[in-house]
């Protein structure tokens, strides 16, 4: 089909449509599902906030924040950002909310589109979405325990099958200072082949160099000292104790020594779920712990945990094992004479106020070209009403797939589609 029109989405935001929002409509409704079976309550932020709050948060130094936010100025000259990513939003929004005045944990969940300006390719675009979560109040590794648990949950219900997880812990500020030394040390007799950015992250956040996209860097940062060695006691005792939870839910995972994670947030456990298939792009969802920063937005001090799905990659996944069924509606009523025009009309209301899909067809066209038009919008069944059916009180009834068909009453049409329903 050529694409037509004047106007084109810009580039890396795409249009979603049936039948493929079939899809995405069950995975939304799985996961609401399953976080709320765990307590998390949903909260709706917006999706754009004051720029600091995202440099604040993800890091100055991150790809995010150095090459991704879309970032503007309002009419009156303050920066403003679309949100490229959902935990900073939240933290702000259960600060500003006093929510941590209530009991804790306080758990929640939200959905919605992120932007990053990155280099769009499968799996990567500009305008994404994510379903994610965060669990404020607990610092026990049962919470994060409890998270991971969830994700693993949602993850199998939608349909997606061996899971693991990959999973690290990058310490707390205590175990990083020791760390960065060592980080420095390493990377000292190469700076001169690191690219611009990582030079400069070199001496003001050496660990970003780890998540560089950089294909030079990545090399060299092979046989970099990881954060594992470094962990203080409470940070491996948190650790372990997760691990040896996620044992007892039978959680598979690996851990990953030189995993780091794109945001600086993180303190603690971090994880992702990883598809292979998906070639680069490969994170389905990732979280992790971030214990400071409600503290340093200036709320209380809260340890925090959460994760984000992506969805396109999860429904990238699904469309491979799934086939996207066309739907249709429930019935077209097909018209035959004013009165029948007119009755079609009346039942179609009434039956669409029971929940049904009902299309209705004009009585100035032929039956024939009616019970085509039916068959073109993929409905399941036709109902027939002309004058001799109104007269009688009874209908016919055709079902599209096979072609059988009958007759029933016509006030037994919701209760017939009811039991019929596929
Ligand atoms: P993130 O790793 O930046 O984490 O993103 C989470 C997921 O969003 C990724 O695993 C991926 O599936 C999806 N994603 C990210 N960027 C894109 C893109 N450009 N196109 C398509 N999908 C993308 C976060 O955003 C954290 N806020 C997660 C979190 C919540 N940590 C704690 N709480």
């Amino acid at each position: 089909m050529s694409s037509g029109g004047r106007y084109k989405s810009l580039k890396g935001m795409q249009d979603i449509l049936p039948p493929e929002i079939y899809l995405w409509q069950s995975v939304e409704r799985t996961a609401r599902e399953v976080f709320t079976s765990f307590g998390f309550q949903e909260v709706r932020v917006p999706v754009a906030e004051s720029t600091e709050l995202f440099i604040r948060s993800i890091g100055e130094n991150t790809d995010i924040v150095e090459k991704e936010m879309y970032t503007f100025n309002d009419k009156a000259g303050r920066s403003m950002t679309l949100r490229p990513e959902g935990t900073a939003s939240v933290v702000r929004c259960y600060i500003q909310n006093n929510l941590s005045n209530l009991p804790s944990p306080q758990k929640f969940y939200y959905s919605g589109p992120m932007f990053r300006y990155e280099r769009p390719q499968a799996g990567r675009l500009r305008q994404f979405y994510q379903i994610g979560v965060e669990a404020f109040g607990s610092a026990e590794p049962e919470m994060d325990a409890e998270v991971i648990s969830m994700l693993r949950h949602t993850l199998t219900k939608i349909g997606l099958d061996d899971i693991v997880f990959q999973i690290n812990s990058i310490g707390c500020e205590e175990c990083r200072t020791g760390y960065r030394k060592s980080l420095v040390e390493y990377f000292s007799g190469t700076l001169d082949n690191l690219c611009d950015d990582c030079r400069r992250r070199y001496s003001v956040n050496p660990l970003r160099i780890l998540d560089c996209k950089v294909s030079r860097c990545a090399e060299l940062r092979t046989g970099a000292p990881v954060i594992t060695g470094h962990l203080c006691t409470s940070c491996r005792t948190h650790f372990d104790k997760l691990l040896s939870l996620l044992d007892l839910l039978h959680v598979a995972y690996q851990i990953k020594p030189d995993m780091v994670r794109g945001l600086d947030y993180y303190t603690g456990t971090i994880f992702e779920v990883t598809d292979q298939s998906l070639g680069a792009q490969n994170a389905v969802a990732a979280g992790g712990r971030y214990d400071r920063l409600v503290r340093e937005f200036g709320g209380p001090e809260t340890p925090a945990v959460g994760f984000a799905i992506g969805m396109e990659r999860i429904i990238e996944l699904l469309k491979r094992s799934r086939a996207t069924a066309v739907r249709g509606p429930d019935v077209f009523i097909a018209a035959v004479g004013d009165a029948g025009q007119r009755e079609s009309f009346l039942m179609a209301d009434s039956l669409r106020a029971s929940g049904f899909w009902i299309e209705t067809g004009h009585a100035g066209n032929s039956l024939k070209s009616q019970m085509r038009k039916a068959d073109r919008l993929s409905s399941a069944y036709v109902f027939v009403l002309g004058d001799e059916e109104i007269h009688a009180g009874r209908m016919t009834w055709k079902r599209l797939s096979d072609a059988a068909n009958g007759t029933i009453s016509m006030n037994e049409a919701a209760d017939f589609l009811l039991k019929n329903r596929s």
